[in-house]
């Protein structure tokens, strides 16, 4: 067909197309951060982290710096899961050190402070990012948008903070299931819309990272997880039937299968808790398979890292396959062991 290239030249989208590539291609979660001193010094120059996330001129320059070091064969947009609510008007801050802070919305009563009205002027400045990155990039490398799943970004908005168990959240899905609804509904628009801006800009992927759906009953991830992610992925293929997206149902279990085979998603990322055997058989018929080194591997190095690192190889680079972490890159990571990781992936 004229103007489509004959094969994919990106080795990140040729797996996602379900090529078994000549090597599998390579980023990590996280991939830009405090690990890096190049990343700390640009940090340096906003006083808060949103201010950070929008200012295309640093944002553009901290999602360079891990390639210009490892050479992945994907960048994504630096930014972060909550410009949603931020954008849609509840108010967000970071604080150093403690995570996000947000006000928490409880009820239906206090979604009030929310509106889509605005979405697309907030995040100019996050669409100007992708659009000078995707002239910025390496040739070779693809660029991947990325949004917070609706249930993942729900459980910030409503607990105010991070949590290890995420009870307001699921307490107001029990008890009132159309109300909370009402929240995942306006998620899953916001999201689609923002994720489809990103495309639109230049993202060549885009990755739906739902952290959190790992603390969730079978039923509450059916309603929850699914359900929205099916949505959105349908939305986002009607508008964009080429470009993949990728899933990232952290924490899911055997749960994973009913993900990948319910929501359309092109790739599925593993936590580094799902069995790699088990995903081989399972999920890599079913679509391209991302993951999953223990970001704590990363930490340690040496042979443990690297016995890791061949068993994933071994296992799942006979199917379609991106290698990556289970979870981000953690600040106390040695920028060394990153590069002997991209050493061995490269081979
Ligand atoms: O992967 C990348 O390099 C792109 C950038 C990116 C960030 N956050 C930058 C960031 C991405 C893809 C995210 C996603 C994100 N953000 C998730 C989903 C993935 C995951 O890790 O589970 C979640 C849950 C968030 C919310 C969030 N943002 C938290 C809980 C925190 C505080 C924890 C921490 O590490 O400080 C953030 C802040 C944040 N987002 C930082 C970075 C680089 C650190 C803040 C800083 O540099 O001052």
């Amino acid at each position: 067909m004229p103007g489509e290239p004959i094969t994919e030249t990106k080795l990140f989208l040729a797996a996602l197309k379900g090529e078994v590539t000549a090597r599998p291609p390579f980023w990590l979660m996280r991939q830009a951060g405090r690990y890096l001193p190049e990343y700390r010094e640009v940090r340096k120059k906003t006083r808060t982290f949103l201010e950070f996330c929008y200012s295309p001129d640093l944002a553009v320059e901290v999602t360079l710096q891990p390639l210009r070091r490892y050479g992945m064969d994907a960048a994504i947009l630096f930014s972060d899961i909550l410009v949603i609510p931020d954008a849609l008007g509840q108010k967000v801050e970071f604080h150093e050190g403690r995570g996000p802070i947000l006000e928490p919305i409880r009820s239906t009563k206090e979604m009030s402070v929310l509106s889509q009205d605005r979405l697309h002027d907030h995040m100019a400045p996050v669409y100007e990012t992708v659009r000078r990155l995707s002239s910025a990039i390496p040739d070779g490398t693809a660029l991947i948008g990325f949004a917070g799943a609706p249930w993942t970004v729900a459980t910030y908005m409503v607990e105010g903070h991070g949590s290890k168990d995420y009870v307001a959240t699921r307490s107001w899905a029990y008890r009132d299931p159309q109300g909370f609804g009402q929240l995942i509904d306006l998620l899953v628009e916001a999201t689609g819309s923002y994720l489809e801006a990103q495309i639109r800009h230049g993202a060549e992927a885009v990755q739906i990272f739902d952290s959190w759906a790992g603390v969730l009953s079978e039923s509450q991830f059916h309603r929850w997880v699914i359900e929205p992610t099916a949505k959105l992925v349908r939305r986002l293929k009607a508008a964009h039937p080429k470009v993949p997206v990728i899933g990232f149902p952290r924490g899911a279990g055997i749960l994973y299968e009913a993900y990948v085979r319910e929501t359309g998603v092109d790739g599925v990322s593993l936590d580094s808790t799902v069995p790699v055997a088990w995903a081989r058989d399972v999920l890599q018929k079913h679509c391209t398979v991302q993951g999953n080194l223990d970001n704590l591997a990363l930490v340690a190095g040496g042979d443990a890292m690297e016995g890791e690192i061949r068993h994933i190889l071994a296992t799942l680079g006979s199917g379609p396959f991106i290698f990556n972490l289970g979870h981000g890159i953690l600040p106390e990571t040695p920028p060394e062991h990153v590069a002997r990781l991209a050493e061995m992936i490269r081979g």
